[in-house]
């Protein structure tokens, strides 16, 4: 069988975690996918910063002209940032490729026109890394869940805040002093203020809202507050109540199904619920549903290897296809319900 050819867009943290992968697990992958994955080039803005072990030969400066080449079969774009991210996955698809995506910034705000895109010509767009790094929830909510009815997602889906948060709490670290201990682990965005603005945990919540109740969510829809004005005064009222501080993500489906709603903000949490004791840049996220009740999915949600975990199984999924000729379940998004940031609906934990 013809090797499938990768086009990797983007080496950072992420990146250079996916190429090590494919070539450490390259036989597991070939034997897993029915041909092998072979990396065609590696597209980065300064090529000096790649990491050792990966072919100098394959490595350019052009993304534009990698995935116009024609011959990619899947484009993995883990750049990140609208553009010139959206471009590339475009002309992507209009080379004949299909794309795995770690860009939850484009997908919260592009999602519905890249997947009218991709059914255009009959390609895949994946994007389990873009949502709580290693954990699989785009999957189980479009497949596993999709015979089921979902009614609430919540919870801890920004890894950087978190450490952030538990660092404050757990060892009285001051703010600036964790978040530079996140961005030097690999965790925070390249602009940090993503992460502590809420807009990272707030596009992952569009996303997931999207895909939980089939219908479209995007960035704008969503109430963000970010986790930039707690203190350490905080954290001690907190403590009083028996309670903790996290920045959580909150989707809701309205009691009569005619609307949704998602937020992201600060909450005070008891130290008995599960969430409390997620720490680091762990993310975990409570699923509700009709049939199956409540569901937990817990793991690491940030950081290059864990997030290349996703892309990798992305990969081998869309290699399947492409050799099946075969499409994934593409766009859920059938209604469009009305969306209110904070909506009627009260949580209480
Ligand atoms: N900056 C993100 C986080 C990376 O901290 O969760 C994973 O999306």
């Amino acid at each position: 069988t013809r090797p499938l050819k990768v086009a990797l867009l983007g080496c950072g943290v992420v990146g250079s975690e996916v190429a090590r992968i494919m070539t450490t697990h390259a036989d597991d992958l070939a034997a897993r996918i029915g041909a092998p994955v072979e990396l065609a080039g590696v597209a980065v803005r300064r090529p000096s910063k790649v990491r050792a072990g990966i072919d100098p030969a394959l490595v350019t400066t052009d993304a534009t002209a990698l995935v116009k080449r024609g011959d990619i079969d899947v484009v993995v774009e883990v750049i990140g940032g609208i553009e010139p991210a959206r471009t590339l996955i475009t002309t992507a698809f209009e080379h004949g490729a299909s794309v795995v995506s770690a860009n939850k910034a484009l997908l919260a705000q592009d999602g519905a026109a890249l997947h009218a895109a991709a059914d255009e010509h009959d390609a895949d767009l994946y994007y389990e890394a873009a949502v709580a790094g290693a954990i699989p929830l785009i999957r189980p909510l479009r497949e596993s869940l999709a015979g089921d009815k979902v009614n609430r997602v919540l919870g801890i889906v920004n890894g950087t805040t978190n450490f952030i948060l538990d660092k404050m709490d757990s060892t009285g670290a001051g703010y600036q002093e964790a978040l530079d201990e996140a961005t030097a682990l690999g965790y925070a965005e390249a602009d940090p203020t993503a992460d502590v603005e809420g807009f990272d945990a707030a596009a992952k919540a569009a996303i997931l809202a999207g895909i939980a109740f089939h219908t479209r969510v995007r960035l704008d829809d969503v109430y963000r507050e970010g986790m930039i004005e707690v203190t350490a005064a905080d954290f001690a009222s907190a403590k009083a109540m028996g309670c903790t501080i996290k920045l959580l993500a909150i989707c809701e489906r309205a009691a009569d199904g005619g609307s949704v709603t998602a937020r992201v903000h600060p909450a005070m949490i008891p130290l008995t619920h599960p969430l409390a004791s997620v720490r680091g840049a762990y993310n975990a996220v409570f699923v509700e549903s009709d049939a199956a009740g409540q569901l937990m999915f817990y793991g690491p949600g940030a950081g290059g290897a864990p997030t290349a975990s996703a892309v990798l199984g992305d990969l081998v999924a869309v290699c399947r296809n492409k050799l099946s000729g075969a499409t994934g379940p593409g766009d859920s998004a059938y209604t469009q319900l009305p969306v209110s940031p904070m909506g009627e609906v009260v949580t209480r934990y």
